[in-house]
């Protein structure tokens, strides 16, 4: 059975965007794979988190994860800062990648902004600590969002390098999995900007806690352009806006562009908006009623989080102890 990795960060409230690209194609992987998901703070705080809303929302999307299906028991769900592993063969591959692939890296451009000097260190390296994430457990499939793509490029990359420079088959090669039509899903505000935790306007985004009266109010005034929907998937070019709406629909409706356009094609937004925020409705709704149910108890939340930890510290303790036996380093 092959092994899934997969992360996310406790930076915010659960979006969209995190929901459609990543967390709803977990849970049916879970199936037919061994699946290790894990809350990574220590990603979090690449970017200044206040500490005591940190340990809130790593609680929060804990049980918002569970609430979206992942399985605690039949899986494993744990807390990236309980198990030291990831960051000690973090350091390692701090030593293996090259400053010049970390300098191609778009994400760290668009979070660092214009004023580079200043962002953290830790966000300079954050890909290389994603690639021992995956790489202490030898998963071989993550499952992430469009976003994602460049890291895992380099987690091969740097798996690669490590095999060679240490004379061993080691690493296993990595497969992203990057599915459905809304492995991309944009601001409501501007379909040209990717939508996200931490964009300062709160109507760009669905967060999974959202009330049904937001979820519509957000998708009434989300923006869009003044022609009808066009009756297949050609006439949404240079219309980014409709074509996010559109991927959204259909994700949740389980179907594809055409298969939305076919039903909707020659309708104004306003009808078309409405039956979206029906669906989105529907599909956050009882996710944010069973998260809420969840948190009041948040002991066994934290006790998923710690217990799911000790299940991953002895699949990655083995594994790291032997990179650094390759390493030279003298064994404990
Ligand atoms: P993060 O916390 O930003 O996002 C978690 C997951 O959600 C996906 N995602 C999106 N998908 C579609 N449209 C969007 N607008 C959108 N925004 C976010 C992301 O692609 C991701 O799959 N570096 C990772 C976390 C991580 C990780 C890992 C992932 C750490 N270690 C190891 C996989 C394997 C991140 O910041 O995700």
């Amino acid at each position: 059975m092959q092994r899934i990795f997969s992360g996310i960060q406790p930076s915010g409230i659960p979006t969209l965007g995190n929901y459609l690209g990543a967390i709803r194609n977990w849970v049916p992987l879970q199936a037919d794979h061994e699946c290790i998901y894990c809350v990574v703070d220590l990603h979090a705080i690449t970017q200044w988190q206040e500490p005591s809303l940190l340990a809130r929302q790593t609680r929060e999307l804990a049980a918002s994860l569970m609430a979206c299906g992942i399985d605690p028991v039949g899986q494993i769900l744990f807390l990236q800062s309980l198990v030291p592993e990831h960051a000690e063969l973090a350091w390692i591959f701090n030593c293996v990648a090259r400053l010049g692939w970390l300098n191609r890296m778009t994400q760290f451009k668009d979070k660092a902004g214009k004023d580079r000097e200043n962002a953290s260190a830790g966000l300079y390296v954050y890909p290389n600590l994603m690639a021992a994430d995956i790489l202490a457990y030898h998963a071989t499939r993550v499952p992430v969002g469009d976003d994602q793509r460049q890291h895992l490029e380099l987690a091969n990359d740097i798996a690669q390098k490590f095999n060679h420079d240490f004379g061993a088959d080691f690493f296993p090669a990595i497969e992203p999995l990057i599915l459905g039509p809304a492995a991309r899903v944009m601001s409501l505000r501007d379909g040209t900007k990717k939508m996200s935790k931490s964009d300062t306007s709160d109507q760009s985004r669905i967060n999974l806690n959202d009330s049904a009266a937001a979820i519509a109010q957000k998708i009434r005034r989300a923006r869009t352009d003044p022609e009808p929907l066009p009756g297949e998937p050609a006439g949404l070019e240079g219309r980014p806006e409709a074509r996010n709406l559109v991927g959204i629909y259909a994700a949740l409706a389980d179907t594809d562009e055409a298969g939305v356009l076919s039903q909707h094609g020659g309708k104004g937004f306003a009808a078309f908006k409405e039956d979206l925020a029906g669906l989105l409705i529907a599909t956050i709704g009882p996710i944010a009623a069973e998260t809420g149910r969840l948190l009041a108890d948040p002991a066994h939340v934290d006790g998923v989080l710690r217990g799911g930890a000790e299940r991953a510290k002895r699949i990655a303790g083995p594994i790291v102890a032997e990179a650094k036996r390759l390493v030279g380093f003298l064994a404990a």
